[in-house]
């Protein structure tokens, strides 16, 4: 039985979530943008006894992977080898239940894309053309556009690819780049012929219209969207093949030295994979009308899911199409947009490094804040609040408040039940809703809601809790006690099935404390899932706080990488015009000793300092207090302008300026001699 979809009846589930490039190793946004949300989903589908595979896999093609190996000087297997086994590690360490993770280096992958190029390529659904395109003549290959650079035509950047310029995000062909530049050997490219092959998309845009646009209206507005604006422009004929010697070869003669493009064969990968994790019954899960296939992805990938693949597996005519597509928009991180260059990222392996055991937490809260609808932030206040406030205070207190009562007053041994008063029969009666509420939301992949109903289920028994007091029953109406505690107890027991999709590790935990069979999703909305004398464990904590210090260090770690990227950014300004000695020399400059210094009222900027220049003592007005505590500079030598005309500021006279350098993230520092000279010392 499911909640919705009364009418379409499904008796298998396909889920994929898209295969993340073995280039660099996993993030908390891949987490949050598709492992988490597609992980809560196939959790649900098997406790509701459905049959479902779900499918993951690194994406191990492409042309970056090959610029990196270059940089590296290593193959590009050995690049996948290495970051496809931390990326598996990773998913394995947060527990995301794959029923298989494999590669498209594989076998079975490189197998299976081929003939499935070669039926399409001999059932004629490809169109050939030549085109010009760039050619590197020392080093005797095609460039990939990312191989080549040059001059942005838009905003000037040297430094743009042949596919983007970085600088104005301006998206480009190859042959826009003035000087165009060939990255492996820096010689200049020229123009050369090549065949390739392409997907007509425009034969499909018909059919996509009716199938989408018609068909799927149900689909998150942000999918709807994209896809109606790529088939209202007009689709164009796609390549599907590449110059490029990583990849899978194309499968026909006169083909040297050509692959399949990345986006043709990754989507290709589920299948493989699903092949490799059931080579007997697989079509099964790939053609059977009666089976649901889902992808799980990034915004980014909405075009290859929602039109091209489709418009592949429908050309290839033996395969089912997908029934949703819930992508999800982009998490950033503390207002920026994560980026692996720039190491603007959680990194999962990194987080498990310092917060060992809390794999739950970290879904949690991506879960909580899912960029579901709109892009969202992620920052470490918000990870530290929704720990304490939430997982402990509300969920961690609830269960360890009954667990502890019920071994204080029944030897942890779950207790009768007697006559029930009001409270106990809207307890009862709301538990009973909670598995239908959670899966319903689950099923139209709004996860957080989903996550915030589990979560009122706990507040529901932390209510209960403190409206029955068994503490206080316990000496004038022990059947109350009894009976409250019981009623907790079975909130417990529905919390350890109806968390599981959310919260694994913490929902086995638990399951272990209450001593409860791991159970289906139907069973749960009872509310005698203990029998009475049912024995429960001791109770452990299922969340503990998280203090200031620990995201103290998070913040700084980030603070420092941020420094470090502003660093090698730092663009020094142009030279100033040339000058001759005699300018220079009209300028005094002195060293000086600051001796006092204070806040001048009602300004932000400004401090009024005395300083000794060994000439006399003045006074000079400086704008550093965003920066420096007056009490902390006082004994500070500095270099001083001393002959600058003075100056009124604030009412103060200001008879000087004190020398400042600017960091790269605006700070100001003091220029002082590296030691101690005598205070009115000339600086030449
Ligand atoms: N590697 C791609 C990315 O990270 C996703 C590939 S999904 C698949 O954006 F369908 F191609 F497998
Ligand atoms: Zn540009």
């Amino acid at each position: 039985m499911n909640y919705t979809d009364k009418e379409k009846r499904f008796n298998r589930y396909t889920v994929t979530t898209a295969l993340p490039y073995a280039n660099g190793p996993l993030h908390i946004g891949h987490l949050a943008g598709v492992y988490v949300p597609a992980d809560i989903y196939v959790r649900y589908l098997r406790l509701m006894g459905e049959d479902v595979v779900f499918i993951g896999g690194s994406d191990e093609h492409g042309v970056p992977i090959t610029i990196k190996a270059k940089k590296e000087g290593i193959t590009p297997q050995e690049v996948v080898d290495r970051y496809h086994g931390i990326i598996k590690k990773s998913f394995e360490d947060f527990g995301t239940s794959f029923d298989i993770y494999s590669r498209t280096s594989s076998d079975t992958h490189h197998k299976t894309a081929s003939a499935f190029f070669k039926k399409l390529y001999e059932e004629g659904k490809f169109i050939e053309q030549s085109s010009e395109q760039y050619y590197d003549p020392e080093a005797n290959q095609f460039l990939a556009d990312r191989y080549i650079t040059g001059t942005c035509p838009h905003c000037g950047n040297e430094r743009a690819y042949g596919d983007q310029c970085e600088a104005c995000g301006t998206s480009l062909n190859a042959t826009d780049l003035i000087n165009p530049k060939s990255a492996l050997s820096g010689s200049a490219p020229i123009l050369k012929e090549t065949k390739h092959w392409f997907l007509p998309l425009e034969k499909y845009e018909g059919f996509m219209r009716g199938w989408i646009l018609d068909g799927h209206k149900e689909w998150k507005a942000n999918v709807y969207g994209q896809c109606k604006s790529w088939i209202d422009q007009g689709l164009q004929p796609r390549a599907v093949t590449r110059d490029l010697d990583w990849g899978v070869k194309v499968p026909i003669e006169g083909a040297d030295g050509k692959v399949l493009y990345v986006w043709f064969d990754a989507p290709i990968g589920y299948i493989s994979n699903t092949i490799e994790l059931l080579p007997k019954t697989w079509e099964k899960y790939w053609k059977e009308k009666d089976s649901k296939l889902v992808h799980f992805i990034g915004k980014d990938n909405i075009v290859f899911h929602c039109i091209i693949f489709p418009a592949m597996l429908k050309a290839e005519g033996s395969f089912i199409l997908p029934e949703n597509v819930p992508a999800n928009e982009f998490l950033n991180l503390e207002g920026d947009k994560i980026s692996t260059s720039r190491n603007w990222a959680v990194w999962l392996h990194e987080y498990l490094e310092d917060f060992p055991g809390k794999q739950d937490v970290l879904k949690y809260v991506l879960c909580a804040n899912a960029p579901e609808t709109k892009d969202n932030d992620f920052t470490w206040k918000d990870f530290q609040t929704r720990n304490n406030s939430e997982l402990v205070a509300i969920l961690g207190n609830f269960v360890n408040r009954t667990m502890v009562l019920t071994h204080k007053y029944f030897e942890g041994k779950v207790p009768q039940r007697y006559e029930l008063n009001d409270i106990d029969k809207s307890a009862i009666e709301e538990i009973s809703l909670y598995p239908e509420k959670i899966g319903r939301s689950i099923e139209n992949y709004r996860f957080r809601e989903a996550l915030s109903e589990m979560m009122n289920l706990a507040r529901l028994g932390n209510k209960y809790l403190t409206e029955c007091e068994p503490w206080k029953t316990f000496k004038t109406d022990l059947d109350r006690t009894k009976t409250a505690l019981n009623i907790s107890l079975q909130i417990c027991a529905n919390l350890a099935i109806l968390s599981e999709p959310f919260l694994p590790f913490t929902a086995k935990k638990l399951q272990n404390m209450l001593n409860l069979e791991a159970n289906s999703w139907t069973t749960a909305g009872k509310d005698n899932l203990l029998e009475v004398g049912h024995p429960i464990n001791t109770p452990e904590l299922l969340f503990e706080r998280i203090e200031d210090a620990e995201i103290e260090a998070q913040v700084k770690k980030l603070l420092d990488t941020k420094k470090a990227n502003e660093m090698e950014n730092a663009v020094a300004s142009p030279q100033k015009e040339n000058i001759v000695f005699d300018d220079f020399a009209k300028v005094d400059i002195r060293t000086g000793t600051i001796i006092e210094a204070e806040k001048v009222a009602k300004t932000k900027k400004l401090l009024k300092l005395t300083i000794d220049t060994g000439i006399d003592k003045r006074t000079i007005v400086s704008g550093i207090a965003e920066y420096f505590e007056a009490k902390d500079i006082i004994g500070q030598q500095v270099s001083v302008l001393v002959n600058l005309a003075p100056k009124d500021l604030k009412g103060i006279e200001s008879q000087g300026m004190i020398l400042m350098a600017e960091d790269a993230d605006g700070k100001l520092v003091f220029v002082s001699p590296t030691q101690k000279v005598v205070n009115g010392a000339e600086i030449r």
